[in-house]
C-alpha cells in the first residue's frame, strides 16, 4: 500500500507538471483528492491493514494528500500569474502610437460664395425664399409668360418627369418668383438660391445641374434704376469697389425691359484673356423689370406695383470669385480641390 501511495505521489506530480489550464488542474484535483478520488480509495482499504501498519500508512497518506494539495495550489497560482501576464501583454495599449486622424470637412466654395451673397442681400432687407426642384410647368413656364413654342420647353432641353409635360426638373429659379407673389403681398424683397437642371452636355462651363440665385423686388415705383443700383452694389461688395459692370439689352419673356449683366473680367481686369474669351467681360446674370402680365397673373395690380427680377449664375460667380477655370471642379468632389478653400 505504501508503494501504491508513493506511486500515486509520483504520478500526481507528473500530471500536475503537465496541467496547463485551470480546468485541467481542477480535474486532477478531483481525480486524486476528490471523494471518489484515488487517495480516498486507498484510505478505504486501510481496514485490511494490521494495527501497526495502519497509523504509518495513514500518516503517509495524509502527508501525500497535503503534498498534492500544496502542489495544486502552487500550480493554480502559477497559472493565474501566467494568465494575467498574457492579458497584460495582449491588452496593452501603446500610448506612443499616433492617434487616428479625424478629418473635418469644410465649406464648399459654392456655399462660401452663396453665404456672402446671402449676407449682402439680407443686409439690404431681403428675405430668403425656397421653391421645389421638381416643378410644375405652370410655374416654370406658363405663369412666367413663356410661350408653348419656346425652345426651353423642348424635351431636348428640359428634364420632364411626366409624359404630358406638366412636371419637370426646374430649368431656372424664376418659378419661385411666382410662388412668392401668389402668397405674399408687396412690398416683396426676396432672393431664392437653388439647383436648376438643363439637358446640357458637360464641359468646362456647362453641367446638367447648376445653381442660380433668383432675386425679386416688388413695390410701388420700382424701376430699372433700382435694379442697376442694387446689382452694382452687390458686384462691388463681392469683387471690389472699382469692378465695372455692363448692362446689355436682352430678352426674357417674364421681364420687360430685360438685360444681361456682365462684370469686368476679374482675371485680366478687362484687357482680354482666356477666361473672358478676349472680350474683357464675363456674363453674370439675367435681369429685368417684371412683366406686367406676370404681375397680373399672380394677382398683383401692375398699375399700382412694379418690380425687378434677376437670376444670377452662382457657379459662375464662384468661379470668378476664386479664379476657378473649370466648372466641373465644383461638382467632382475631389478633395485635392475642395481642401483649398
Ligand atoms: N431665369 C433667367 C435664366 O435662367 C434669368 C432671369 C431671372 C432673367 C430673372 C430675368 C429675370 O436665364
Amino acid at each position: 500500500m505504501k508503494e501504491k501511495l508513493e506511486q500515486l505521489k509520483n504520478e500526481a506530480r507528473d500530471a500536475l507538471g503537465g496541467a496547463n489550464t485551470a480546468p485541467a488542474l481542477e480535474s486532477l484535483r478531483i481525480k486524486y483528492l476528490g471523494k471518489k478520488g484515488e487517495i480516498t480509495a486507498i484510505l478505504k482499504q486501510m481496514g485490511s491493514l494490521s494495527a501497526e501498519e495502519r497509523p504509518i500508512v495513514g500518516q503517509l497518506a495524509n502527508k501525500i494528500r497535503e503534498d498534492i494539495e500544496c502542489a495544486i495550489s502552487e500550480k493554480a497560482t502559477e497559472l493565474e500569474t501566467a494568465a494575467l501576464l498574457e492579458r497584460l501583454v495582449s491588452e496593452a495599449i501603446d500610448v506612443t502610437i499616433p492617434g487616428k486622424l479625424c478629418s473635418v470637412g469644410r465649406r464648399h466654395p459654392t456655399n462660401i460664395v452663396l453665404d456672402e451673397v446671402k449676407d449682402i442681400f439680407i443686409g439690404m432687407g431681403f428675405e430668403i425664399a425656397e421653391g421645389p426642384e421638381v416643378e410644375l410647368s405652370v410655374y416654370d413656364f406658363d405663369k412666367l409668360n413663356i410661350p408653348t413654342t419656346h425652345p426651353a420647353r423642348e424635351w431636348t432641353d428640359t428634364f420632364y418627369i411626366t409624359e404630358d409635360e406638366s412636371v419637370h426638373l426646374r430649368c431656372q429659379t424664376s418659378p419661385v418668383q411666382v410662388r412668392v407673389m401668389e402668397k405674399q403681398r408687396p412690398p416683396i424683397r426676396i432672393i431664392s438660391p437653388g439647383r436648376v437642371y438643363r439637358k446640357d452636355e458637360v464641359d468646362a462651363s456647362h453641367s446638367p445641374m447648376f445653381h442660380q440665385i433668383e432675386g425679386l423686388v416688388i413695390d410701388k415705383g420700382v424701376t430699372m434704376g433700382d435694379l442697376k443700383g442694387t446689382l452694382n452694389l452687390v458686384v462691388s461688395k463681392l469683387y471690389g469697389e472699382n469692378t465695372k459692370t455692363r448692362f446689355r439689352p436682352h430678352h426674357f419673356p417674364f421681364t420687360e425691359p430685360s438685360c444681361e449683366v456682365d462684370v469686368q473680367c476679374v482675371v485680366c481686369g478687362g484687357n482680354g484673356c482666356r477666361t473672358c474669351k478676349q472680350s474683357g467681360w464675363l456674363e453674370l446674370l439675367g435681369a429685368g423689370v417684371v412683366h406686367p402680365k406676370v404681375l397680373a397673373g399672380c394677382g398683383i395690380d401692375p398699375d399700382e406695383y412694379s418690380g425687378f427680377a434677376f437670376g444670377i449664375g452662382l457657379d459662375r460667380m464662384t468661379m470668378l470669385r476664386f479664379g476657378i477655370d473649370d466648372l466641373r471642379l465644383l461638382f467632382e468632389n475631389d478633395l485635392r480641390f475642395l481642401t483649398q478653400f
